[in-house]
């Protein structure tokens, strides 16, 4: 039986028998056994997969109800049951370390009711010890979010982080510390030589998750199905390197241990540990509840760049936190409300297939359209045939579908009571559904392995022209289809004979292209090939090199003793492995694929193609707004400011000056805002003149006039 099987088993199990004394006698052993081992195995698909196949909600009345069963029976406890502590297996890659104090995780509570429960019963025992620290009959409270990642301890001694490890069952843990120091935002030193332990979560913002994704659906990966489970995966690789690239971030919100006396309010802030700072404060439980169900309070937090699936309530009041400090498992101190989950039922129609440019085949499930938040959802991706095997997947089965960081739906389970047994085996494609020619399979992926696909050759020039590559204002997705269609382009270098006068009068015969949008392609196309060399290696497409990646490279030929003049420079740079291995964050992954695209002759005929339409590969001699020649001067910039740093390059741009994606020698200034740091120092050693993003600047550059004033100076620019 499958886990999911076994799962819905003890569920029914537990609906028929909603009180542990309606257990049959003679069946009560055995149903306890069968509930531990699904609530290991429960534990391990979360803790040690990090692909939990059941909501928090149906795991948290799973657990309750074992504990229901050893209350009412303490003689059969086992030591392997969940509420005994050890949960799975510990990952077997990281050293383990004792934690400073136990770690607990929250109750939860899902509704009005639970919290008013829970409010009662934490009054009667402050009452019961000091009822004078009940001022008013109240306890008083804060409201926090609770961060959907996963938990840690940090310990610092004296200034210095020491060590970092993962909660796991709470005593012992992962030590992760090097791959700890890789998070940017947790600091290395603090500001006051203090041993403390305190605990934080590390979680992947929702604009990096997606992108992370966006590349693993590119490579034939199963994307990572929500933000914790991609913090979860980040963290735990053995490739620190890997680790930074993948933009952690860590809150803090809880001390764990600190020396005697130095405990106080703010004392993380004082440190200059990063608190998220969002907190409400309530003097009731009927404020909290307000607080809870209040939609104003759930946008304004899904608004935010972190994942959170519910609040924290806190006690505030130093004594009565005192008074009801824990239970074995959970503090009693603190409570977490669950946001209802968003999922929907729905059933799947048909499975699409459809071809990417990376030449693998996706199957898409085409659904019974279904309201799922404030979205119609009529379509899931697949992803691949081991996600259809994994979840069992059939023609015409009903699913759980639910959706995380707002936008990706993601099928979580079959409804398998829903099945009928007129479901049917989805099967592999045969042909590519583009050019109907046959598919070669490898692994669990399907490839469209011709050449001149259309399909994919429409995904490579939409991507040519976007506005991270190219920037080519006028091609849509459906100029692109038609030109495809009509075998005007065949490949990305084809788009340079749009600006040709034959082939306009050629595309004047399309209902579509009247004179103005002729000439608005001619020169969008024109433009182009003056553009940053990094636009284009971004446009070429190459497996894991996107757009920081192309900078990187691009940056890294403009530094370094490369003259890049054509494309057989550019070839011979850009594979030589020392180069490569130069720039500081890069993954063998990509060494490879690099290394591949450019060892490839098509890849290089269709380079040549680009050279002789005159595109610019020399990195020295971009010109995105200007012609270098013809600049002013050239910047670079770095730090936070308080708009971003796009639109500020943009109007010095606009304004004639040359953008220097990192300061070299020829640069003539650095703009420089909050938080500036390798590239600051930088500009400093290389004596570059540098300017400071306040009002004085204006003085030099008096067009930035309307959007600097003295009111706003550089703030940070954190996540929210
Ligand atoms: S306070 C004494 N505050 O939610 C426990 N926990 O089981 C101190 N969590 O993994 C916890 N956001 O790590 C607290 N603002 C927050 C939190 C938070 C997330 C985590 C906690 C644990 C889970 C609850």
């Amino acid at each position: 039986m499958s886990l999911n099987e076994q799962t819905k088993a003890i569920q029914s199990f537990i609906t028929k028998h909603s009180k542990v004394s309606d257990i049959p006698a003679r069946e009560l052993s055995d149903f306890y056994i069968q509930l531990i081992d699904c609530l290991v195995d429960h534990n391990h698909q979360y803790y040690i997969e990090d692909k939990p196949l059941i909501s928090d909600k149906e795991y948290d009345d799973l657990f309750s109800y074992l504990k229901k069963i050893e209350e009412a029976h303490p003689e059969i406890i086992t030591s392997n049951s969940p509420t005994q502590g050890l949960i799975g297996q510990i990952s077997e890659w990281f050293q383990q370390a004792k934690h400073m104090t136990k770690l607990m995780s929250l109750e939860n509570t899902y509704n009005a009711q639970d919290l008013k429960e829970r409010d009662t019963r934490a009054k009667k025992i402050v009452e019961k010890n000091n009822s004078q620290v009940l001022s008013g009959g109240s306890l008083k409270f804060s409201v926090e979010p609770k961060f959907d990642g996963l938990s840690v301890e940090l310990i610092y001694e004296k200034w210095i982080f020491k060590q970092a490890i993962t909660r796991w069952d709470g005593r012992v843990g992962e030590d992760i510390t090097v791959n700890m120091k890789t998070i940017k935002n947790i600091p290395q030193k603090l500001k006051d030589p203090i041993d403390i332990s305190v605990r934080g979560e590390i979680l992947m913002p929702k604009s990096v998750w997606k992108e992370i994704n966006k590349e693993r659906e590119e490579d034939g990966e199963t994307p990572f199905a929500n933000t914790r489970n991609a913090a979860a995966g980040s963290i735990k690789l053995l490739d620190s390197a890997e680790v930074a690239r993948r933009g952690l971030v860590c809150y803090i919100y809880d001390v764990l241990k600190i020396e005697d006396g130095k405990l106080k309010m703010d004392i993380l802030q004082f440190l200059w540990l990063p608190v998220f700072k969002w907190k409400k404060e309530a003097d009731t439980i009927d404020e909290v509840i307000k607080i809870c169900l209040d939609e104003k309070v759930k946008k304004e937090l899904d608004s935010q760049d972190i994942e959170f699936d519910g609040l924290v309530i806190k006690v505030q009041n130093e004594e009565q936190r005192e008074i009801i400090w824990a239970t074995d498992h959970h503090p009693r101190r603190a409570v977490a409300y669950k946001f209802p989950a968003q999922l929907a039922a729905t059933q799947v129609l048909s499975v699409d297939f459809q071809v990417g440019r990376t030449w693998i085949i996706t199957p898409v499930a085409n659904l019974e359209p279904v309201q799922l938040s404030w979205a119609k959802l009529q379509r899931v991706s697949l992803h691949n045939f081991d996600f259809i095997k994994d979840k069992d997947i059939h023609l015409h089965d009903w699913i759980w579908l639910q959706r995380s960081g707002e936008v990706i739906p993601y099928i979580v389970s079959v409804i398998t009571d829903r099945r009928t047994g007129e479901e049917k085996i989805i099967h592999p494609p045969k042909v590519c559904p583009s050019c109907n020619e046959a598919v070669m399979q490898k692994d669990m992926h399907y490839y469209c392995v011709n050449e001149h696909c259309p399909e994919k050759t429409k995904q490579q020039i939409q991507h040519f022209v976007s506005k991270n590559c190219m920037d080519i204002m006028g091609i849509g997705e459906s100029i692109v289809d038609l030109l495809v269609e009509n075998k005007i382009i065949e490949n990305i270098a084809d788009i340079y004979k749009l600006s040709d006068p034959t082939i306009q009068i050629q595309l004047r015969k399309f209902p579509w292209f009247g004179d103005k949008k002729v000439t608005e392609i001619a020169k969008g196309v024109e433009e182009s090939k003056h553009k940053a060399l990094r636009r284009l290696l971004n446009g070429l497409w190459i497996s894991h090199v996107g757009k920081k990646m192309a900078q990187d490279i691009a940056s890294q030929i403009e530094e370094g003793r490369w003259k890049i003049e054509n494309v057989d420079n550019l070839e011979k740079a850009i594979t030589d492995i020392t180069f490569l291995d130069s720039i500081y964050w890069i993954w063998e992954k990509t060494v490879e694929s690099i290394t591949t695209f450019f060892h490839n002759k098509h890849n290089l005929k269709l380079l040549e193609q680009l050279e002789k339409a005159g595109i610019n590969i020399d990195p020295n001699k971009y010109t995105d707004l200007i012609k270098a020649s013809e600049a002013k001067g050239s910047f670079s910039i770095t730090g936070s400011f308080d708009l971003p740093r796009e639109k500020i390059a943009e109007l010095f741009q606009q304004q004639g000056y040359l953008l220097h994606e990192s300061p070299t020698k020829s640069t003539d200034f650095m703009l420089i805002g909050e938080k500036a740091g390798s590239k600051k120092k930088k500009a400093q050693e290389l004596g570059l003149i540098i300017y400071e993003w306040r009002e004085s600047i204006t003085k030099q550059f008096p067009f930035l006039k309307t959007i600097i004033t003295e009111t706003n100076k550089p703030k940070t620019q954190s996540l929210f």
